[in-house]
Formats: structure tokens, C-alpha cells, sequence
């Protein structure tokens, strides 16, 4: 391990090398997830809530969570032993203050933003109410990580995001992991760690990511199937189901606009598993039809998921690697010795 990803993962008591992260997944990552995770000996996130005022009572949930005694407990530890993260472009400042004031996460992870300078006065109103709390940012291209490096609150780590990436990524100018991790690490030289995201679902590609000079890595799609995620099941099931992420997922907008979600920066556009709103869109359905074919299917619950499916389900490239639900403590003890053993086995062999 790097002296960058050591330090990293001693800032976090409870955490053990090499450093798996679970993502803020907006509503799938909830309280238990992220707790379960950090109790395992990884650093488990919060996903942003629907409304920022909900975040008040999701930490209040995690808080009481990680007091819970079991023979795992983490330990007494001043700031919260899970991250949070804010979706900037939408979230509301001064009610996320509050939460990160009363609650004081380990991690603040902040994503989106509508004008990068607003990383700036995000990162110094969470440093002026918890100067403990760390402030990571995720990106995708190298030009936001030089932006980051010139910032005037310089992030305590880098996300560096690949288009492999579930969910929310760069539209059109994002970049595999393999290549934009490394030319990262060559930029930043040493100033700040980077985590690894995007298109890893086991210690194969958790070891790569090391590799190529990564201090932790970031799993996404692979803790939607663990048992703690908030997610329908039907949506888990698909998780399961599909593979072949180059022919099963897209980045699109069309789900957003069928939820009524708008907003997003243009920066942005979300990958997720294709089924028939996609199809149907691309053979020329109109954008009302579609909309009602899909209403009405998210009424029936489970059925709007899956091959036949009409709703969003975000999930990334690696979503084939993805074939079981685990207990997201199962999900992260695999992925450390996994990169354990592949890694002592490649030191083995250079000698
Ligand atoms: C269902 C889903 C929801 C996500 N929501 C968020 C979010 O609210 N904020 C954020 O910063 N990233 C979000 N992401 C992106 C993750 O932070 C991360 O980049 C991604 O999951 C890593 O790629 P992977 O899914 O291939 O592991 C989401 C990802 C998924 C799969």
C-alpha cells in the first residue's frame, strides 16, 4: 500500500486496509447499509437524501445504529463512522450545514455542483461547523481535478469517477477508469489521495484500481445487491439478472424525465439497465405515451423493474460481475482478502 492510502485509512479507526467504500447512492444507501459497511472495516456512505431536510433524521437513524451493541461495534468515536453525501446542484446548503453540524459524519462527499465554485463554499461551511469531517469530491475528468487542485478549500480526497460508473457520470466527455485513474494520479502527484469508482465489483478489479495508484476504492452497483440496501426487490433482481453491461446499461436521461426528475447540470446523465421505456423510446414512441405506459406499470411495484420493466434502474457497467445478495460486511471482508491474496501473490512473484 502507498504511504497516501495508509494515511488515508488511519484517519478512519475503524477501517483496514485496503480501503472499500461504499457509495452515496441517493435512497438505496441508507443507514444500515452504510453502517454495516463501516462495521465491517470499510467506510460506509449515505446517500443524498430526496429532500435535504430528511438527512436530519437519516443520521439521527445511523447514530443510534452504530451504538447498537453487537460483537462487531465500532468504536466511541467523535464524528459519525459513516460518509454523507450531498448532491450540490440540488441540495440545500444551509440545511446540510445543520445536519453535518449536529451530526458531524466522518466524510462529507460532494457531487454535481452547479458552478464548481460552489465546492468552495460547500467545503468551508461543512469545515467551519466540523472541522473533523472530512470533504471528499467526485469527478470525472481530469479538468475537474486541476480545478480541484487550484481550489481555494482543496478537497481532504478525490473520487475519481470512470464511465463504467451506476448512476449519475459525465455525459459525454467521461473516460474508462484504466485510463483517467492513472493520468490522475499522475497529476495530482502525491497532493491528495484519489479513490477508485466506476465498473468495480470485486478484489479483481479493487486490485487494478490499487495498481494504478488508487488509495481506496469505491463500489457502487455491487452493494445494491447486499441485503442492507434500500432497494425494491425487483430492482435487486435485476441487478442479479442482467450481465453484459456494454449491451444491457446506456447512459440516458430519458428515465430522469419519466420519474420527474429535471435539473441535473448538462454535465450529467445517468447509466442504468435497459428495458422497454429505452426500446420502445428508441423505436419512436412518444415521450407522453411512454410516460403513461410507465405510470402505470410503477404502479404494480416489483413488475417496473426488470426485462419488461418501464423505470429507472441505475446500475453500472460491471453489473454482470454482480450475480448474488450478500451481506454488505460479506461484500467488503472478500473484496480485502481477495486484494490481499492477489496482491502478496504479485509481490511474491517479483521476488
Ligand atoms: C443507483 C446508484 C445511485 C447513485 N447515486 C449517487 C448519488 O446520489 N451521488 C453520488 O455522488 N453518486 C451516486 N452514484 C454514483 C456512485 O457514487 C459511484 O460513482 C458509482 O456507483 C461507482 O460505479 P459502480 O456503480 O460501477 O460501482 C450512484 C450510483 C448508483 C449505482
Amino acid at each position: 500500500m502507498s504511504s497516501l492510502a495508509t494515511k488515508l485509512t488511519a484517519r478512519f479507526q475503524w477501517a483496514s486496509s485496503p480501503l472499500i467504500v461504499s457509495a452515496p447512492m441517493r435512497v438505496m444507501a441508507g443507514p444500515a447499509l452504510a453502517v454495516a459497511v463501516s462495521r465491517a472495516g470499510g467506510l460506509g456512505f449515505i446517500g443524498p437524501t430526496i429532500k435535504t431536510n430528511e438527512m436530519l433524521a437519516v443520521l439521527k437513524e445511523a447514530s443510534a445504529l452504530t451504538r447498537k451493541s453487537t460483537n462487531l461495534a465500532l468504536p466511541a468515536s467523535k464524528n459519525l463512522p459513516v460518509g454523507v453525501g450531498f448532491q450540490l446542484w440540488s441540495d440545500d446548503l444551509e440545511t446540510a450545514t445543520q445536519a453535518v453540524e449536529k451530526y458531524k459524519p466522518c466524510v462529507v462527499w460532494l457531487y454535481a455542483p452547479k458552478d464548481v465554485k460552489d465546492l468552495d463554499t460547500w467545503s468551508r461551511r461543512f469545515r467551519d461547523v466540523s472541522s473533523e469531517t472530512q470533504i471528499w469530491v467526485q469527478v470525472g475528468t481530469l479538468a475537474e481535478v486541476r480545478a480541484l487542485l487550484k481550489a481555494a478549500q482543496p478537497p481532504d480526497a478525490i473520487v475519481i469517477q470512470g464511465s463504467e460508473a451506476g448512476g449519475h457520470g459525465r455525459a459525454s466527455d467521461g473516460l474508462g477508469l484504466f485510463s483517467l485513474l492513472p493520468e490522475a494520479v499522475d497529476l495530482v502527484a502525491g497532493r491528495i489521495p484519489l479513490l477508485a469508482a466506476g465498473g468495480i465489483a470485486d478484489a479483481r478489479g479493487a486490485s487494478a484500481a490499487l495498481c494504478l495508484g488508487a488509495s481506496g476504492v469505491v463500489l457502487g452497483t455491487r452493494f445494491l445487491a447486499s441485503t442492507e440496501a434500500k432497494i425494491n426487490p425487483g430492482y435487486q433482481r435485476e441487478i442479479i439478472r442482467a450481465d453484459d453491461g456494454a449491451v444491457s446499461t446506456t447512459r440516458t436521461l430519458l428515465y430522469n424525465h419519466l420519474r420527474g426528475v429535471t435539473g441535473w447540470p448538462k454535465e450529467y446523465s445517468p447509466r442504468g439497465v435497459i428495458n422497454r421505456s429505452f426500446i420502445e423510446h428508441q423505436a419512436g414512441t412518444s415521450f407522453d405515451e411512454l410516460k403513461k405506459r410507465h405510470d402505470e406499470l410503477v404502479r404494480l411495484g416489483e413488475k417496473a423493474w426488470g426485462p419488461d420493466g418501464r423505470t429507472a434502474t441505475y446500475a453500472g457497467a460491471s453489473v454482470g460481475l454482480v450475480r448474488n445478495v450478500k451481506d454488505a460486511g460479506d461484500i467488503v471482508r472478500e473484496i480485502q482478502e481477495g486484494v490481499r491474496r492477489m496482491l502478496r501473490h504479485e509481490e511474491g512473484a517479483k521476488l
